[in-house]
Formats: structure tokens, C-alpha cells, sequence
């Protein structure tokens, strides 16, 4: 059922709040002692291969970030599609963690099936209760996201983001880099996190600015870090449904071809949260301002400039949990895109929700 919705897709950006409150509160009941007990050891790994497909991918981009910078492991993060067939580096010491709403997507079944064949330990971070991934894998952590029914992913997504958080959380924990009171703080912001993902979704902000790009041939993303790996998401969201040509860039990277491209109004949508990388990102929307490029500023500080057109500013959380409100206005926004352009946004042409052949 839509529940008075027009779309499932848009009924499921709705439920993130619910979802993202199950999710962690699955595992996590504030104490570093819950996840101890919810989790396998993943203390014994110094090396983890993160898995998946599509926006699964995506969230792994994500958790590499977060495991990376705040549980200081080495983390590599491919699509199953390659990772398959390549050479893999791994030891009795790698984790290999499959990402998968569906848990049948055929390319990271295959890639799980690799690795155990090699001998080495599987977790799988899956959707649907019983799918193959699920079953074969040696640890699994369901995200408890409920049906998905629209083709294009949100919650599913959101809670892959959540599992992320609380594995690094237990990471950094253990290696004793993230101290009671840093826990406290999170627990606090976790509490509120229902609350700060309702006031994100209830901003409607995004229809007048939908209006504006809705029919350009070719939409930009751009980020650093953590952000572009949410650009990467934002892109795949808007193009999967409105089918308008879109590409994430790492913001950087911009000057070395893709500038060819910004010509007068061409929208590009720069993702800006990290403290620490803004003032690059925010040279990098000036060189596309100067030649005439529409900018929109996603960030989580607010700032008066004219290097943007329009910005959205969402709440700024604690860093492991930021990507969860970042993605939403990204989602509002590729929905109210795909509407203006008539999309059939559940079913989007030539997409499935589950891709079991390879
Ligand atoms: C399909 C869907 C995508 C999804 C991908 C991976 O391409 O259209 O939305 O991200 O498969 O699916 P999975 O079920 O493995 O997460």
C-alpha cells in the first residue's frame, strides 16, 4: 500500500526515520556492550574487502570512509562485478562484507562464493531475510529495512549507511579511539536522529529547485571524501528515475577534463559536509561558476556567498552519522526531477530491482 502517497519510492524516503530508529536499534541499546554481543569479532581483521552492487556500492564507499577514518583499518571497496574476476589480495586476516538489499544480486553472490571458496570469512550486510547471500555468508547483519518495492533504493540504502556507523563505532571502540564520553555524545545524537531525518524530509525546498534542472540534458555532482561517495549515490538516484545523463565527479578532478562540459546553466550539484575539505569543494564550485554553470550547495554549514544559486543546508550531526541526512535532500530532489519529467518512478525502464543473472 502507497498510505496516501503517489509513489512507493517516495512513501519509503518517508520511512527512513522508523527505519533508521529499527536499524540501530536492532543492534545498539547505547551501550558498547550491545554490539559487542550483536556483532561477530570483527577485532580479528586487519584488512576488509567491501563488496556490492549499484547503491550498495555506494554505502560501501561510504563505510570504507567512516572504518577508515575513525577505526583506522585498511578498507578496499569494489563493484562485485569486477572484483569477481580480478586477482584479490586478501589473507586469512580480510574480511570480505557483501552489500546487498535483495541478498540474490548474481555478481556479489559470486564475489561471497570466491571468497569462501578462498578460504576467506564472509559477512554479509543484507535486506531480505533468507536470500542466498544472506544464507551462505558466514556472519550476517540484516538492516531490517522492511519491503522495498520502488526499483530506486532510499531506505534500503539509509540502513546499509547505519550498519556502517555501528561497525565503525565498534571498531574505533575496541582500538580504543573513540572514548565513553565520544559514545555518550553519539548515543545522544543517534536519539535524535528520527527527529533530524523528519525535519530534513518535511523541507519541500526542493520542488522549486527540481523546477529549475528538470530539463537539462546532463546534471553534475561533484564532492570530496565522504561526499562524493554521497554524490555517487545522488547521480545514480537522479538518473536512475528521471533518466537524465548525470556523473558524479570527486571535485578535484573536475579541471583535469570534465570542465569541457559546464557551459552556460548546466547544473552541478556540489556536496559539501566535511569541515576539512569545504574550502577545496568551494573552490572547485567557483571554477564552474565562472563559466556560467547553475550551482547548487549541499552542505551542513551555512554559508552567505554567491558561489551557489541556490543551497540546502541539513543538520550538522556527528560525522558517523552525517551521510544518513545528507542523501535525503538528494533523494527528495532526483523524485521531484523524475515527477516534473512524467517518470514511471517505481518502475524506471530497463531496471530491475533485483539483477540475478549476470
Ligand atoms: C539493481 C537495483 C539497484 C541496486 C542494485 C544492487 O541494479 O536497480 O537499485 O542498488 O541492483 O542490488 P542489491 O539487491 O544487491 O542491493
Amino acid at each position: 500500500m502507497k498510505n496516501g502517497y503517489d509513489h512507493f519510492m517516495l512513501k519509503e524516503i518517508h520511512e527512513q526515520d522508523k527505519v533508521i530508529k529499527n536499524t540501530i536499534g536492532y543492534y545498539f541499546d547505547g551501550t558498547i556492550e550491545s554490539l559487542i554481543k550483536n556483532l561477530p569479532d570483527l577485532t580479528k581483521y586487519n584488512k576488509i574487502d567491501i563488496v556490492a552492487c549499484g547503491s550498495a556500492y555506494h554505502t560501501g564507499l561510504v563505510g570504507k570512509s567512516l572504518i577508515e577514518k575513525f577505526a583506522d583499518t585498511e578498507v578496499n571497496c569494489e563493484v562485485a562485478s569486477e572484483y569477481r574476476y580480478k586477482r584479490s589480495f586478501y589473507d586469512k586476516k580480510t574480511l570480505v562484507i557483501l552489500v546487498s538489499q535483495s541478498g540474490e544480486t548474481a555478481d556479489t553472490l559470486a564475489a561471497l562464493r570466491k571468497a569462501k571458496e578462498d578460504g576467506i570469512d564472509t559477512l554479509a550486510i543484507v535486506n531480505v531475510v533468507g536470500s542466498s547471500i544472506a544464507r551462505e555468508a558466514k556472519y550476517v547483519l540484516y538492516i531490517k529495512a522492511g519491503c522495498e518495492i520502488a526499483v530506486a533504493t532510499t531506505k534500503a540504502y539509509t540502513a546499509q549507511l547505519a550498519i556502517f556507523s555501528l561497525i565503525a563505532i565498534y571498531l574505533s571502540y575496541k582500538k580504543n579511539l573513540l572514548t565513553n564520553k565520544d559514545l555518550l555524545e553519539i548515543v545522544k545524537e543517534i536519539n535524535n536522529l528520527p527527529d533530524i531525518i523528519n525535519k530534513t524530509l518535511e523541507n519541500n525546498d526542493y520542488i522549486d529547485i527540481a523546477k529549475k534542472i528538470y530539463k537539462r540534458d546532463d546534471i553534475f555532482f561533484i564532492g570530496r571524501g565522504i561526499d562524493y561517495a554521497l554524490s555517487m549515490e545522488g547521480s545514480l538516484k537522479l538518473k536512475e528515475i528521471s533518466y537524465i545523463n548525470s556523473m558524479a565527479y570527486a571535485a578535484g578532478e573536475l579541471k583535469h577534463g570534465t570542465i569541457s562540459l559546464i557551459e552556460n546553466g548546466t547544473p552541478v550539484i556540489a556536496i559539501s559536509t566535511d569541515n576539512n575539505l569545504r574550502e577545496k569543494t568551494i573552490s572547485n564550485i567557483k571554477e564552474v561558476k565562472a563559466r556560467d554553470a547553475y550551482t547548487l550547495f549541499v552542505t551542513n554549514e551555512y554559508i552567505d556567498s554567491d558561489f551557489y544559486d541556490d543551497i540546502i543546508v541539513v543538520d550538522k550531526i556527528h560525522e558517523l552519522l552525517q551521510p544518513i541526512i545528507t542523501i535525503i535532500p538528494l533523494q527528495l530532489l532526483s523524485y521531484e526531477v523524475a515527477k516534473l519529467n512524467g517518470c514511471d518512478i517505481d518502475k524506471p525502464r530497463n531496471l530491475a530491482k533485483s539483477v540475478t543473472v549476470e
